[in-house]
């Protein structure tokens, strides 16, 4: 028994069209217009398979496929959002996989005692809402839904509206639900599969991540007649905290990753001197306490070159996920079932975050890698080669079929 790579090969090729960016990557921004095409276009290949589907609060979809026994379900899942300008592999794979799963095992006429469930969950990027993997987290408990629905993008356009518009506001309560296990495949977004020429990575779990938004208050001024001695530059503190924050990663060292991604400058002209600045700043290691340490840096760094500068800051950690091992069991039933594939493998652990990483506050849980072309993802570069797909797949299908059991 084997998945139909080129069934597969298709699938790829169809989701990833809608949202497609002309450099071939995809911006399908959590609950837009093209996330509902691309939910719309999932919901129909699930109710082909033969799967009955529900939508929950956080617009969460789970398509079932009945086992032969009341038993929970093996879930399978992940995401079809995508970050602006980002690839057409991240999140989508895992959901085509799992599709191809279901389909393989109905084309096998084979029921398995454990029903098979396909999860898609809402806004897994962050991107567009923060925090990222929101739905998978008002699910497990950890996010209130109420925040989560008052999550406004950056025009201020709330969550909850958004999942209205789109259609994609279910009736299902959005907690916890009782699974046999949750398996992610997803790309491994990093450099070392194929670094070292191997197909899968047994994902043994994801680092602690740690979010913060840093508000900076200087003078808005005119960038001509204005000295630069009175001067109370936003964007000048702003720059001191970028290489800072840099700073913090080559001082501690070790695996610890610092990142400043998004910077908003207002009015953000040439001829005027910024009057404020928000900031981001992800920082992610696999130790909590590493993780501490690099926070409690911060606010020092940001409070010299604020006051260096002569201006006023808020600085709010909101998001923090902590080192999240995998389940023991599943992680083996996935080492052995990379082995069965055939496949060229090692354990390895996820920088970055995944829905698996809060499902794992609920169940039993674990995840397959492939590898990342040049190790580039979130960006129109990101590639699979369908060779290593097909194993990650072949992975995937033999795990959900172990835990799932035969009937
Ligand atoms: C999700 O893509 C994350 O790791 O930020
Ligand atoms: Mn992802
Ligand atoms: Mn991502």
């Amino acid at each position: 028994m084997n998945v139909d790579r080129q069934r597969l090969e298709q699938s790829i090729e169809e989701l990833g069209r809608i949202g497609q960016t002309p450099r071939g990557g995809l911006t399908r921004l959590a609950l837009t217009d093209e996330d509902k095409r691309g939910r719309d276009w999932m919901v129909a290949r699930m109710r082909e398979a033969g799967l009955s589907v529900t939508v929950d609060q956080m617009g969460n979809i789970f398509g079932q496929r009945p086992g032969t026994a009341p038993l929970a379900p093996v879930m399978m899942g992940s995401h079809v959002d995508s970050v602006p300008t980002g690839g057409r592999y991240d999140g989508q794979l895992g959901v085509l996989c799992g599709l191809e799963v279901i389909r393989t095992l109905n084309d096998e006429k084979l029921s398995t005692r454990h029903p098979v469930t396909l999860a898609i969950f809402t806004n897994e990027e962050g991107a567009r809402f923060q925090p990222a993997m929101i739905a998978s987290g008002v699910m497990a408990g950890k996010i209130a839904l109420e925040d989560a629905y008052n999550a406004r993008d950056k025009d201020g356009i709330r969550l909850v509206d958004e999942l209205e518009r789109i259609g994609y506001l279910g009736p299902e309560p959005c907690v916890p639900r009782p699974f046999r296990a949750y398996l992610e495949l997803h790309i491994e977004q990093g450099p070392f599969l194929e670094e070292e020429g191997l197909s899968v990575g047994v994902v043994e779990g994801i680092v602690a991540i740690a979010w913060s938004r840093l508000t900076i208050h200087g003078v808005q001024d005119h960038a001509g007649p204005t000295p630069m001695r009175i001067r109370h530059d936003a964007l000048v503190a702003a720059a001191e905290v970028v290489s800072g924050v840099r700073r913090i990663a080559r001082e501690i060292g070790g695996e610890l990753v610092t990142t400043i991604g998004n910077l908003v400058v207002t009015p953000n002209i040439v001829n005027a001197i910024p009057g404020r600045v928000t900031l981001s700043i992800d920082m992610r290691d696999p130790s909590d306490a590493t993780l501490d340490r690099a926070l409690a840096r911060l606010e020092p760094i940001v409070r010299e070159a604020c006051e260096r500068e002569g201006v006023r800051y808020e600085l709010e950690n909101y998001w923090r996920v902590p080192y999240t091992p995998f389940d023991r069991g599943v992680v083996d039933t996935v080492e052995r079932a990379a082995r069965a594939a055939g496949a060229r493998y090692r354990r390895i652990l996820s920088g970055a975050g995944h829905d698996a990483q809060y499902m794992a506050a609920i169940g039993p849980t674990g995840m397959v890698f492939v590898p990342s072309h040049d190790g580039r993802s979130h960006c129109e570069e990101e590639f699979t080669p369908i060779d290593d797909i097909e194993y990650g797949a072949r992975t995937l299908l033999v795990a959900a079929l172990d835990l799932a059991g035969r009937a």
